[in-house]
């Protein structure tokens, strides 16, 4: 990984972290299991792409918000309630999460099920007390997370993905549960960032089509890593695809067509940050990172 964006990580994402401890540890009415459900799944870790790339944004765009930090939490909580419930018996079924049993195996499916509940809420009270925003582009961030997370955006992918699981999808199929199950809620968070800035309309696009483009690699890199990487590396069960006879970029295609087809939206985020005219871009250093990740 390029030093440049270790260094980025390195310096945000504990302040990533400590932001997500503070927001749930705020309410001290919260039945027990279900805080510690909630900290075990965030204290877990993740590499925090999401609230990162928010910050990537934001640096790129030079904009200087109080309130990045809190904005960037609000949509790893909705990423991890996604992934508490991804894992559960009645959709993928997997026993291990960021390298520690699943959520549900430690707390019950119950417990699991309303920590995944609480933090989807948890992220919309974050985005309705922002402190220093106004309440315009409060709504704004509200509107851009419900919209990617909901019926027409991340659980509409999710619902797809299931109903796929043993059918033969063409590719435009699989490529429509990727933009949705993952790439709305990684599109959100460019989106939350650039709406902060005055972007002209020709950029907002530009920016708009970068995300698009890193949303489908990840996922495709995540298609592949569950067929090459093992358990131990990913912290999840690797072939988990398999055994639940999803359809995938390397099933459908083969392991180098994926590969191709990685490259080919990787170079298609990049052109699209032409107009950044910035050599130290650190969402060009996010694409080739997203592309290289072994885990
Ligand atoms: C995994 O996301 C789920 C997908 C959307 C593919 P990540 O690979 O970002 O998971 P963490 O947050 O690092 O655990
Ligand atoms: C998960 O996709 C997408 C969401 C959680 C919304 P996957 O099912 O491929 O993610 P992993 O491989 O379990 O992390
Ligand atoms: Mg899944
Ligand atoms: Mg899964
Ligand atoms: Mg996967």
């Amino acid at each position: 990984m390029t030093t440049n964006l270790q260094t980025f990580m390195d310096e945000y994402t504990p302040k990533i972290n400590e932001t997500l401890k503070q927001l749930l540890t705020k309410n001290e009415n919260i039945p027990e299991t279900l805080r510690d459900s909630m900290h075990y799944s965030i204290r877990a870790g993740g590499k925090r792409i999401r609230p990162l790339l928010v910050l990537a944004t934001l640096k790129d765009l030079e904009v200087d918000s109080p309130d990045a930090l809190l904005i960037a939490s609000s949509i790893e909580l909705i990423h991890t309630y996604s992934l508490i419930h991804d894992d559960l018996p009645s959709m993928d079924d997997d026993d291990l999460r960021r390298g520690k049993p699943t959520n549900h195996k430690v707390f019950g499916e119950a417990i699991a099920i309303l920590a995944g509940d609480a933090m989807q809420t948890l992220a919309f009270e974050t985005l309705a007390d922002l402190p220093n925003t106004n309440s315009k582009e409060a709504l704004e961030l509200v509107r851009l997370l419900t919209v990617a997370s909901g019926a027409n955006g991340m659980v509409a992918g999710q619902v797809l993905d299931l109903e796929g699981e043993g059918e033969s999808l063409s590719l435009q199929q699989l490529q429509e549960i990727h933009l949705n199950k993952t790439g709305a809620l990684l599109s959100c968070c460019i989106e939350a960032g650039a709406l902060l800035a005055n972007l002209s309309g020709e950029e907002m696009k530009a920016i708009q089509n970068y995300a698009k483009h890193i949303g489908i690699a990840f996922q495709i890199q995540d298609d592949i890593l569950d067929v090459t990487s093992t358990t131990e590396e990913l912290g999840k069960d690797a072939g988990s695809d398999e055994s639940s006879e999803k359809t995938t970029y390397p099933m459908l295609l083969g392991l180098e067509e994926a590969k191709q087809q990685l490259k080919h939206h990787h170079s298609l985020a990049n052109e699209s940050l032409s107009f950044l005219d910035n050599e130290h871009s650190l969402l060009k250093l996010f694409a080739n990172y997203i592309v290289d990740r072994n885990f």
